[in-house]
C-alpha cells in the first residue's frame, strides 16, 4: 500500500470529526500555497482520446467559469497532453489536492469549477480512483 508524507495526503478526503463543507473550505484556504497559484488545475484536452471526447470543450468550459467565478489570481487553468489515462477521459486533475477525475463533461467541469475549486468539495461522482500509474485502455485511441 501507498503511504503519502502527509503534506501530500488529499485534505478533503481526510475523516475530520464534524468537519463541515465550510470548515473543509477554510482548511483549504491554509494549505501551503503551490508555487503561483492556489489551486493548478490541468485538463487533458491534447491527448488523442481525451481531445475526441471533448476535452477542448472542458477546458474552455472550466477556464470561462473560473474566471466569471472570480478565481483567476487563484486557480489557473491549463490544457495538457495525455496523462496515460487514455479511454477514461477527458481527464481533470487538481493539484495541490493530487484530486484526479474521470470522464468529465462541459457540466462536469462546471461543477468541479463550483464544488470543489470555489467551496473546496470534491466532486465525487466524477472522482477517478485507480491503480497508480499507466492505466489506459487498450483501444481508447
Ligand atoms: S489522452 Fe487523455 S489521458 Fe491519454
Amino acid at each position: 500500500m501507498l503511504v503519502r508524507p502527509h503534506w501530500m495526503r488529499d485534505p478533503y478526503r481526510r475523516p475530520a470529526s464534524g468537519a463541515s463543507a465550510l470548515g473543509r473550505a477554510r482548511r483549504a484556504v491554509y494549505l501551503p500555497r503551490m508555487g503561483q497559484y492556489l489551486q493548478h488545475v490541468f485538463v487533458c484536452s491534447i491527448g488523442k482520446s481525451c481531445s475526441k471526447a471533448g476535452g477542448d470543450d472542458v477546458f474552455r468550459e472550466m477556464k470561462r467559469d473560473v474566471r466569471d467565478a472570480g478565481l483567476a489570481g487563484s486557480v489557473r487553468v491549463n490544457k495538457a497532453g495525455c496523462m496515460n489515462q487514455c479511454g477514461h477521459g477527458p481527464m481533470v486533475v487538481v493539484y495541490p489536492q493530487d484530486v484526479w477525475y474521470a470522464a468529465v463533461d462541459e457540466e462536469g467541469g462546471r461543477r468541479i469549477v463550483d464544488r470543489h475549486l470555489a467551496h473546496g468539495e470534491v466532486v465525487d461522482d466524477l472522482r477517478y480512483i485507480a491503480p497508480p500509474g499507466d492505466n489506459k485502455i487498450d483501444d481508447a485511441e
